[in-house]
């Protein structure tokens, strides 16, 4: 099966510019995107920052965009995100007893478990006592493979102005889920804007780049400013099988040529690179 990781699409209302750029003509892009070339995805998750001020216009605009949507959509909430805002546009959105925005999607390869991190009105993450326990509960009711679903990264990544912000008491968290670690088989989240990629105490992770604006690569700042840029956004597709998970970051606004490369020698690929060379195109 497959199925489609967006993050971070920042969205503020009323059509409105952020850092100079319509984030949600962006989106709008990536569904586009979505519904032609990865039209057989079985689900769209956004792990969080879905809008920028957490306004009631963002999360209207955001609505009108996922509209076109013919796939379900799961929503995680982010740092940049209202809750209350959030559900009274999005009323039929996750929620556990405690009214965080938490839930779970069962496949046919694996439990995947969407996590609230947020704390109100502060860019850092929190995984909180309650939250623990449903997670706890959901990992204790099924035994087969996890993939799991946050806008905080649990850990650290390298860039010293985003760790400040990352989840904090991680090792709390670890504790939460270690017992079921084995079978986790993948940790998707978003916030860092950046493809990201690595193993954190034996659990593999990856962050896609937002839709909208990223964050630089940065990791020698010893000021711990964020520095943000503007690099191509990207959506990751999921390719989810019994024994194996593999993620493919999409350039989708990216309009590069294409040829073929499995022509034989002298063919379209060959004579392709030779009228590129002469343009002064490839050098
Ligand atoms: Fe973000």
């Amino acid at each position: 099966m497959k199925f489609i990781h967006l993050t971070d699409t920042h969205i503020v209302g009323n059509s409105r510019l952020l850092y100079g750029i319509n984030p949600a003509q962006r989106l709008r892009e990536a569904i586009t995107s979505i519904k032609t070339e990865n039209a057989d995805a079985d689900f769209v998750v956004i792990t969080g920052d879905l809008t920028h001020w957490g306004d009631d216009a963002a999360y209207k605009a955001l609505a009108k965009e996922l509209e076109r949507l013919a796939v379900s959509v799961i929503l995680v909430v982010g740092n940049h995100d209202d809750t209350p805002a959030f559900r009274t546009f999005f009323p039929d959105a996750m929620r556990d007893e405690h009214g965080f925005v938490q839930g779970s999607l069962q496949t046919d390869f694996a439990k995947c478990l969407f996590l609230d991190t947020t704390i109100p009105r502060t860019d850092q993450g929190m995984y909180c006592e309650k939250r623990q326990a449903w997670l706890k509960d959901e990992l204790e009711r099924y035994n087969g493979p996890i993939l799991l679903f946050m806008h905080h990264p649990p850990f650290s990544v390298g860039i010293p102005g985003m760790d400040e912000i990352m989840l904090e008491d991680s090792n709390a968290f670890y504790d939460a889920i270690k017992s079921h670690a084995g079978r986790i088989r993948h940790l998707f989240f978003g916030h860092v804007h950046r493809p990201i990629f690595g193993n954190w105490r034996g659990i593999s992770f990856s962050c896609m780049r937002g839709t909208n604006h990223q964050v630089a690569c940065d990791t020698l700042n010893s000021t711990k400013n964020i520095l943000g840029n503007l690099e191509e956004p990207a959506y990751g597709i999921v390719l989810l099988e019994e024994d194996q998970v593999t993620i493919h970051m999409h350039e989708y606004r990216k309009r590069s040529p294409e040829f073929r490369l499995d022509a034989p020698e002298g063919g379209d690929a060959r004579s392709y690179m030779f009228g590129m060379r002469h343009e002064g195109g490839i050098d």
